[in-house]
């Protein structure tokens, strides 16, 4: 799903943030990246996103160079991933409801198929029950909740969290993780930049530490995780479709 070769990423300035870093992340897995402050974490993800372009080195994001990808085919890339920022970025003027519901704006679907989704998506987040609550008036781990329905609503191919939980307490941040642990489970891959050390200890999942920009630890896929879409069967090889 994702290949980081030798990527480099200078910033203007003279910064290195990332210095021939190298990674790979198959289809179905769920991925944590951890590292110190400044080791090239949200970078990753950005050139992912293709919010930043490398200075050299190759991301292939389920098969897109997305270096390379002509600017035409950037919105194309975006809408197979969805993101997640530690400040949650709602528009505080939409309801919950709307603020889900405007990402399938371009899905080409009627208004009352993109309630119905948002809708289940808050629903499938545990807040069905705040459909039309403004984000000021949502808790932190609401409007978390919130970020988080918006970001799955598209059914994307890969789920990119940078700090989702650096503003939660310990167990909303576990709760959190459960619901992205779901979203895995129905076949999203899953990144998660945190320098929490105390989430990653306790949720048992690959951990890949960045430092200086480089991987230092690529961690291990932890035994009897099974490939996600295949919960409860044997891993049988088999691509995710
Ligand atoms: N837009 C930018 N322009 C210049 N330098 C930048 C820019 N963004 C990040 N950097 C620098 O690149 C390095 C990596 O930053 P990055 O944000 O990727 O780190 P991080 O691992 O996400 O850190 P944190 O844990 O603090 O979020 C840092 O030295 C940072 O100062
Ligand atoms: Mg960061």
């Amino acid at each position: 799903m994702i290949r980081a070769f030798n990527l480099v990423k200078r910033y203007p300035g003279g910064t290195t943030a990332l210095a021939e870093a190298n990674l790979e992340v198959e289809r179905g897995e769920f991925v944590f990246v951890t590292g110190p402050s400044g080791a090239g974490k949200t970078t990753l993800l950005r050139l992912m996103l293709r919010q930043e372009l490398p200075s050299s080195g190759q991301i292939i994001v389920n098969g897109r160079n997305v270096g390379a990808l002509p600017a035409s085919k950037v919105p194309e890339l975006r809408s197979t991933i969805g993101v997640v920022f530690q400040d949650f970025k709602l528009i505080r003027r939409k309801t919950a409801l709307e603020n889900v519901a405007y990402v399938l704006n371009v899905a080409g679907l009627s208004r009352s198929e993109q309630k119905q989704r948002a809708y289940e998506a808050l629903k499938g987040v545990g807040l069905n029950h705040r459909l039309n609550a403004l984000p000021p008036t949502l808790s932190g781990g609401e409007q978390q909740r919130v970020a988080i329905a918006r970001a799955v609503v598209t059914d994307p191919e890969l789920l990119l969290a940078d700090e989702p939980t650096g503003n939660l307490d310990g167990e909303l941040a576990v709760e959190i993780m459960r619901l992205f642990r779901e979203i895995n489970a129905r076949g999203t891959t899953v990144v998660v930049a945190t320098h929490d050390k105390e989430l990653i200890h306790r949720m048992k999942l690959r951990t890949v530490l960045l430092d200086g920009g480089k991987v230092v630890n690529a961690g291990e896929k932890p035994a009897g995780q099974p490939p996600a879409g295949t919960a409860g069967e044997p891993p049988a090889g088999d691509p995710a479709p």
